[in-house]
């Protein structure tokens, strides 16, 4: 039964992330690190306050809710996006598609170095339209992507 998806508000940057990320901390710590999810969300919305940027996250562990929250990034105005869209990174056409057809700019995450697992991780459906790819970093990953939307929004990039 999918969650109560709250829209998204306007904003400058979208972080979203996908299946089973809600369950960071305590998944597989060796892989994806000992932070929860919330910890990284609350770090990275202070750290975007600071330069008076809007972050706005959401986790969902649906597909459509995924799509359909990269359908509301026109309308709440980001100009970036954030994205793990962890198991769907190497399935999802849709996803694929919603970020063509909002056409922002977007930096692929993940924790783990999807390289170094097996062969089935190797592909991502999103990688050939992101502007950068950041992987094998753990949860500072997060970080140094938006350290680079930082950077470019405000003009130091
Ligand atoms: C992940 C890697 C994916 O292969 C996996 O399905 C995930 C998490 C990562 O952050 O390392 O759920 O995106």
């Amino acid at each position: 039964m999918p969650n109560d998806l709250k829209v998204l508000d306007l904003c400058d940057v979208v972080l979203l992330n996908g299946p089973n990320l809600n369950l960071l901390g305590t998944r597989e710590p060796d892989l994806y690190g000992t932070d929860t999810l919330h910890a990284i969300e609350t770090k990275m919305m202070a750290k975007a306050k600071k330069v008076e940027l809007k972050l706005e996250c959401r986790q969902t562990n649906f597909e459509g809710e995924l799509v359909t929250l990269i359908q509301q990034i026109r309308s709440s105005g980001a100009k970036f996006l954030i994205i793990n869209a962890a198991a769907y990174t190497h399935t999802s056409i849709a996803i694929r598609d919603a970020i063509s057809a909002v056409d922002v700019p977007f930096i692929e995450v993940h924790l783990s170095n999807i390289y170094n697992r097996e062969q089935f991780r190797h592909h991502s459906y999103l990688s050939e339209r992101a502007e950068a790819v950041i992987c094998g970093f753990g949860a500072m990953g997060y970080d140094v992507a938006l350290d680079y939307v930082i950077g470019k929004l405000k003009g130091s990039l």
